[in-house]
């Protein structure tokens, strides 16, 4: 089988690594990376070149294609690849807007009773300001988000009533993205991401990640896309996982199924937990990044054909998962999540056993250098999260680059 993979992150290196690890499959990958260059040929065509990836996928005569961003997505990717005659595990423009708009994806949790945080769209920023206020005087915290994609930059967890309302003006200043704007009741909880194979009906959920949004120790400071995961997570009771699936998972589908909408891909659900109940605070449309890192470590074979099976709406074989710990750590580039430098010289020294240095914002001209906010996720395996932690930080090190910055404290604290 011939799998062309589509994007460039450290989630497309996981993927695309996972996929030629099982017996009779070649990948190849568009636009790629130099870490995925070295096992898969990459083609310079950009993740957002629509017409010229379904040329590739029909002159490389692929079997099937697997769309990592969410972008190419939304803008129809899928759909379009699909009318050509190629399975593509990915859903179509009309699946995608669950991620593309947050609108359409809190109104689908409505209509599907998903538990979620009781939220309203807003297009008029005084009205927004307005139920704000009144949210805030009833003793209620709330969390403002912009409808359209806005790179990880659309959530403001206001903390302060001044925050709150300054936040409305921020994110319509984002424009198209934050033209429609949806503020939500503020949950509090720990968060988990579950990522779930769909083929149209069926569903099979990989192993569970936790992932971490903030740029600091201690989750201070900003959000960002996430910068360090790890699994399994201990906390979570399995019963949740099982809940979610049947109160988060299948009624979207089923919602989407009822609108005409054939879902099959990946359906990533960011839940949280507060009281014990677990509640959808998102939904995307494609793998996490760097959920991907770690749950590739936790799968055994078969992954391929899964996929292929989610591509064609058959029933999804089972892939087994393996007894081990996995710990990613992410390593960013000076200014990340804000504006980043770039073209900084790259040394990985001697890479640990068990461990995997997957690319993500990297460039080789010549020598390899920096080209993105997040460069490299180090991903160890070993018997315990103790040991996988203490793996992907002795591989972290090793790592040199100037301005380099990570958590120290991934996986640190995993217990209940
Ligand atoms: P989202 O992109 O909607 O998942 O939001 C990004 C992050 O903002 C989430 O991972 C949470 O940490 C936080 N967040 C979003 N919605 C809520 C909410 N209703 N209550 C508390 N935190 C939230
Ligand atoms: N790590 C969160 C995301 O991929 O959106």
């Amino acid at each position: 089988m011939k799998v062309l993979v589509v994007g460039s992150g450290g989630r497309e290196h996981a993927l695309a690594l996972k996929l030629s690890q099982d017996p009779g499959v070649e990948v190849i990958c568009a636009p790629g990376n130099p870490g995925i260059a070295a096992f898969a040929p990459c083609f310079p065509i950009a993740a957002n070149a629509l017409d010229e990836l379904v040329v590739l996928a029909l002159s490389e005569q692929v079997d099937l294609v697997v769309v990592g961003p969410e972008d190419p997505l939304v803008l129809g990717l899928a759909d379009m690849l699909r009318s050509q005659g190629v399975p593509t595990f990915g859903p179509g423009s009309d699946g995608a807007r669950l991620e593309g708009s947050k609108a359409f994806s809190k109104a689908i949790m409505e209509e599907a009773g998903v538990p979620t945080a009781l939220g309203k769209s807003f297009q008029d920023p005084g009205s927004a300001k307005d139920y704000i206020r009144s949210k805030w005087d009833s003793g209620r915290k709330v969390v403002i988000k912009a409808s359209g994609n806005a790179l990880g930059k659309g959530v403001i967890v206001a903390e302060t009533l001044e925050e709150a309302i300054q936040a409305v003006d921020d994110l319509q200043a984002l424009g198209e993205a934050g033209e429609t704007l949806v503020v939500e009741d503020r949950l509090f909880g720990r968060e988990f991401s579950l990522l779930t194979l769909v083929n149209g009906s069926d569903i099979f959920s990989l192993p569970v990640a936790q992932d971490y949004k903030r740029i600091f120790d201690g989750d201070q400071g900003p959000n960002t896309g996430g910068m360090g995961t790890y699994s399994p997570v201990p906390w979570i009771n399995p019963e949740w996982v099982t809940t979610a699936e049947e109160k988060i998972v299948r009624p979207a589908i089923q919602a989407l199924k009822a609108k005409g909408i054939d879902y099959r891909g990946v359906l990533f659900s960011g839940i949280m937990v507060e009281n014990d109940a677990v509640y959808c605070l998102e939904y995307n449309v494609r793998f996490g990044d760097p959920e991907t890192q770690s749950v590739m470590n936790r799968i055994g074979e078969g992954l391929s054909y899964a996929l292929l099976a989610c591509a064609n709406g058959d029933p999804i074989p089972e892939i087994p998962v393996l007894d081990k710990a996995v710990c990613t750590v992410v390593v960013a580039s000076e200014g990340y999540p804000g504006t980043v430098v770039k073209g900084r010289e790259i040394s990985l020294g001697s890479v640990p056993e068990n461990v995997t240095v997957y690319h993500a914002g990297t460039a080789q001209p010549d020598k390899l250098v920096t080209s993105g906010g997040r460069v490299l996720g180090v991903t160890a395996t070993a018997a315990s999260l103790v040991e996988a932690r203490r793996l992907a930080y002795e591989g972290v090190s090793q790592v040199c680059f100037e301005g380099m910055q990570f958590r120290t404290d991934i996986g640190q604290k995993v217990d209940a």
